[in-house]
């Protein structure tokens, strides 16, 4: 190739403009490359519609005027010579366009009032299809295009169908961005939703956990009343009947009929009563004071130096109505006393919640229905064993049912909360830790450790 056209094809390939992605300022590029190796003052770039049925001009250097994007379309109905020829897929080499059978076409409404005379058409291949052609238009006398000037447009054209895949590139990477922007703003508006749906849930879950703390502590309450009503009512029958005794004892003293043996029968039964009053006051006011006691309705919160057996036991006391009535026998099992500084009121939060859930989930099949429970103490650290003798905790839920709001229980009313506040009182309250007994056999069984002073 003759040495300027190699040097300027040379120049244009290795120009960065091209790979840019710029098409305009490539093509731009390309279009001066040919104006100047071609010693032309007239080139464009043609690029075919979809339908191939016209050719549409995407930038025209005439002279010193550029046009781009101009509304110039030649249609295949007008030029079919021409586009029979486009359709070959070769260069057009039309060294007497006024005469050549594809460019004849042209010549009164384009050639003769352009002056041209010489054209050389260069097809642009992209992936293999071509998409246009780059027009070296020639004016003057006319020229025989050299074998190196059409190698130039060729490779002129070639260069042109790599800017449009830079810029088919530069296109998919801006898409891309924009996709993965939209994205981001999705994702961060979803996230924003779901981190509202989590506030709303954890404030749901506070309002649950709070309503099911005081569904036990109401359940520990209205087994205190059912114990009191027993010994208030006695006291009631007693007193209204010797109530009864001394209003007859007074009738029969005013119609001078009281005898010595009357009398005497009166006050042995006026001592009875009064005993049997006596006797169920104290148990009534015992048991409240017990209650106090057990912790229960401080809710939790204060922390005291008290015997944790008896705390226990008294908790059991007031639970014995539900108990009874389910026909469990509970057994806190006998020993020394220990003394602690821990929270009286989540021990008995605690062991409500197991006995409870003994009650509603191990017993259905079992006809002698045990809890036991087992303290002990060593180096610091006291240990209360808890058990009952029903189902069992199946292995697959093992590891859920401390969590909240996992139950069995969904249709009766389970909140799936019980051994969450457990675990939640032990571990944060009390220090301590608390895990499913895994060497029982039969029944459900859970290991308490708590340190005996508890420092917050
Ligand atoms: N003593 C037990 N025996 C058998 N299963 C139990 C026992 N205690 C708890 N569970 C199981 O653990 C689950 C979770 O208990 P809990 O958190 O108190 O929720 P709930 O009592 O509302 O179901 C229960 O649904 C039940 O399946
Ligand atoms: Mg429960």
């Amino acid at each position: 190739m003759h040495r300027t056209l190699y040097d300027i094809l040379h120049d244009v390939s290795k120009s960065s403009m091209v790979d840019d992605g710029d098409l305009q300022a490539a093509g731009l590029l390309i279009l001066t490359a040919a104006l100047h190796g071609l010693q032309i003052n007239r080139v464009g770039i043609w690029i075919f519609t979809d339908d191939k049925q016209a050719i549409r001009c995407r930038m025209l250097i005439d002279g010193d005027d550029c046009v781009i994007d101009g509304d110039l379309e030649l249609m295949r109905t007008a030029y079919p010579n021409y586009f029979i020829a486009l359709d070959n897929e070769r260069a057009i080499v039309a060294n007497h366009a006024q005469e050549h059978s594809s460019t004849l076409e042209f010549r009164d409404s384009y050639l003769i009032p352009f002056g041209i005379t010489s054209m050389l058409d260069a097809p642009i291949r992209h992936r293999g299809n071509m998409l246009g052609i780059i027009c070296c238009e020639h004016q003057g006398p006319e020229r025989e295009w050299s074998s190196e000037e059409i190698a130039f447009a060729s490779a002129l054209a070639d260069t042109y169908g790599r800017a449009i895949s830079a810029a088919q590139r530069n296109d998919y990477e801006r898409q891309l961005h924009e996709i993965n922007e939209q994205l981001e703003q999705k994702i961060n508006d979803r996230t924003e939703i779901l981190q509202q749906a989590l506030r709303n849930l954890n404030h749901t879950q506070a309002k649950l956990i709070e309503s099911e703390k005081l569904a036990s502590l109401g359940r520990l309450v209205s087994g205190l009343a059912h114990e009191i009503n027993t010994p208030l009512g006695i006291a009631v029958t007693s007193a209204s009947h010797c109530a009864n005794e001394l209003k007859r004892v007074q009738q029969l003293y005013r119609d001078e009929q009281l005898n010595e043996q009357e009398f005497a029968q009166f006050l042995a039964g006026i001592d009875d009563g009064l005993g049997l009053i006596n006797n169920n006051l104290s148990r009534a006011a015992t048991l409240v004071q017990n209650f106090k006691l057990s912790g229960a309705i401080h809710t939790a919160n204060e922390e005291e130096h008290f015997e944790l057996r008896d705390c226990i036991a008294l908790t059991i006391k007031s639970l014995q109505p539900l108990l009874k009535k389910n026909q469990v026998n509970c057994q806190l099992q006998t020993g020394a006393p220990i003394h602690i500084n821990s929270y009286p009121g989540a021990i008995a939060q605690i062991i409500t919640n197991l006995i409870t859930n003994s009650i509603h989930h191990a017993f259905a099949n079992t006809p002698d229905k045990q809890i036991h429970i087992q303290l002990d103490e060593t180096r610091g650290q006291v240990t209360i064993y808890y058990t009952d003798n029903g189902c069992g905790i199946a292995d697959d839920i093992r590891a859920k049912i401390f969590e909240p709001f996992f139950t069995t229980a969904r249709r009766t009313g389970g909140s799936g909360l019980g051994l969450s506040i457990v675990y939640n009182l032990v571990t944060q309250k009390l220090g301590g830790e608390i895990t499913i007994n895994e060497d029982q056999s039969d029944g459900a069984g859970f290991i308490i450790t708590i340190p005996e002073n508890q420092k917050k």
